[in-house]
């Protein structure tokens, strides 16, 4: 088929490069000259595993395209909303300017029979606003959102766990259209649940909202166990056995971050509020809470182990993306903690494989270095991101490069007894001290 992807960041750039994978003809589009020069190039402007492999294999079999003219998707028939929705720089509620521009600059180039595909993030109630506009020009809007994960992005895209289209009451000829564009997905068992739009904007929001109360349960139970003695990952383990429970998402450490998760909780509570059913996600604020404060507590476990202080004292951070696998530093915990213990006077040196020239555009004023430079005469070292290479470090060499061993592990992805049988003192979150200086 002939698509467009209007929107080129984390979610259009690889549905655009996904869908050329499976045969479609596609052209993505974004305002942001460099980034389509970069694309158009083969060049993926953020780190995702996989993509520059689907987008120059797209670019060199002729069916993957890129322009900043929005008059280029004339050729297409389904089209694709794949633009941001940060949260609003007013309130907590989502900022739909783009999805607004994006769709009014898309209208006069529909033609009968086309197809509108929103994967934007959206409040509900914001698909039935177009619906008319759309309509007017012969055009079917379906509103099908995306649940890619960064780091797994291509994967989730070209075999999706589920697909749901939330289309107009009746819109067979939507439904049909969708299932020829996903093809290939659904032949290798993707299964496709059709809703209003209403349903499938809420399915996205619900889904984000599941996992960041997930985690916000598993760091609830860190802090109590912290005042009791209680280990939290043992905890995990011992629930997550329970298949109603299940392990994935109950990894407590220093919270959730990135793109989605934080602004969709307050854009949803904002939503409810509108809807006058505020009281519905009151919970979500607190989800949201116990979140920052496990940053709050990471600043505080490494001041208490400096013995008060951070003051001139040299701390090694390493990780500064949101999650391994990725270069997205929005919203991310890791740099949080490296500004945060910058903010209270600590030689900070953070490092972080991909995510460097993203944190230092942020925030120009932290020292970055290699690793080694990093963990060099460190009086301290907090591991925040749990990047392979921070987790296979060798403590044994690790303790003769640093001042003081002194390790915090904000992820609770170290092997907590190799560390303390290497002499380090390993305090991880919402789990015990480990001293293991004495028998160093
Ligand atoms: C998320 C959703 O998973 C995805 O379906 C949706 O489309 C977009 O938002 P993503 O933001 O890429 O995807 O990251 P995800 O893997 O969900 O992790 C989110 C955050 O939670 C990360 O900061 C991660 O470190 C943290 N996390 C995850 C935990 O703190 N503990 C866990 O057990 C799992």
């Amino acid at each position: 088929m002939n698509i467009s992807v209007i929107g080129c960041g984390y979610l259009g750039a690889v549905h655009a490069a996904a869908m050329a994978s499976v045969g479609h003809e596609v052209i993505g589009i974004d305002l942001d000259n460099a980034k389509i020069d970069a694309l158009a190039a083969g060049n993926s402007p953020i780190f995702e595993p996989g993509l520059p492999e689907l987008l120059t294999a797209g670019i060199e079999s002729g069916l993957l395209r890129f322009s900043t003219d929005i008059a280029n998707v004339g050729g297409a028939t389904v089209h694709f909303i794949a633009v941001g929705t940060p949260q609003s720089t007013r309130n907590t509620s989502a900022d739909l300017r783009y999805v607004d521009a994006a769709i009014e600059g898309l209208l006069p180039y529909l033609s009968d029979g086309d197809l509108v595909v929103g994967k934007s993030t959206v409040p509900v109630g914001t698909a039935e606003r177009f619906r008319e506009a759309v309509e007017a020009r012969g055009a079917h809007l379906v509103w099908n959102p995306e649940f890619l994960r960064e780091g797994f992005a291509v994967k989730d895209t070209i075999e999706p766990d589920r697909l749901v289209y939330g289309v107009a009451d009746g819109d067979d000829y939507a439904v049909e259209a969708l299932n020829e564009v996903y093809a290939t997905a659904i032949e290798a068992g993707s299964p496709v649940i059709v809703s209003d739009f209403a349903t499938a904007e809420l399915v996205k929001v619900a889904a984000n909202a599941f996992l960041a109360t997930k985690i916000s349960f598993i760091n609830a139970m860190a802090e109590i166990a912290e005042v009791t003695g209680a280990d939290v990952t043992k905890l995990a383990d011992a629930i997550g056995h329970d298949k109603r429970i299940g392990r994935k998402f109950l990894n407590a450490g220093v919270g959730f971050g990135g793109g989605c998760l934080p602004k969709d909780i307050r854009a949803f509570t904002a939503r409810a509020e509108e809807l006058g059913r505020g009281e519905s996600v009151t919970f979500l604020k607190e989800v949201d809470a116990i979140n920052l404060r496990r940053r709050e507590r990471v600043v505080e476990l490494v001041t208490e182990e400096l013995g008060g202080s951070v003051f001139q004292k040299k701390v090694a951070v390493l990780g500064l993306a949101f999650k391994p696998n990725s270069d997205d530093v929005r919203d991310s915990p890791a740099l949080d903690v490296a500004v945060r213990l910058n903010g209270f006077g600590a030689n900070v040196v953070a490092t972080d494989p991909q995510a460097m020239q993203n944190s230092r555009r942020l925030h120009p004023q932290l020292v970055y270095g290699t690793t080694e430079e990093a963990l060099a005469d460190a009086d301290a070292v907090v591991v925040v991101t749990e990047w392979p290479e921070y987790k296979e470090l060798d403590p044994a060499e690790v303790h003769r490069v640093v001042r003081t061993p002194i390790v915090i592990d904000a992820r609770n992805c170290l092997d907590a007894d190799a560390w303390a049988d290497a002499g380090w003192e390993y305090a991880g979150l919402g789990r015990q001290v480990r001293n293991g200086r004495a028998t160093s």
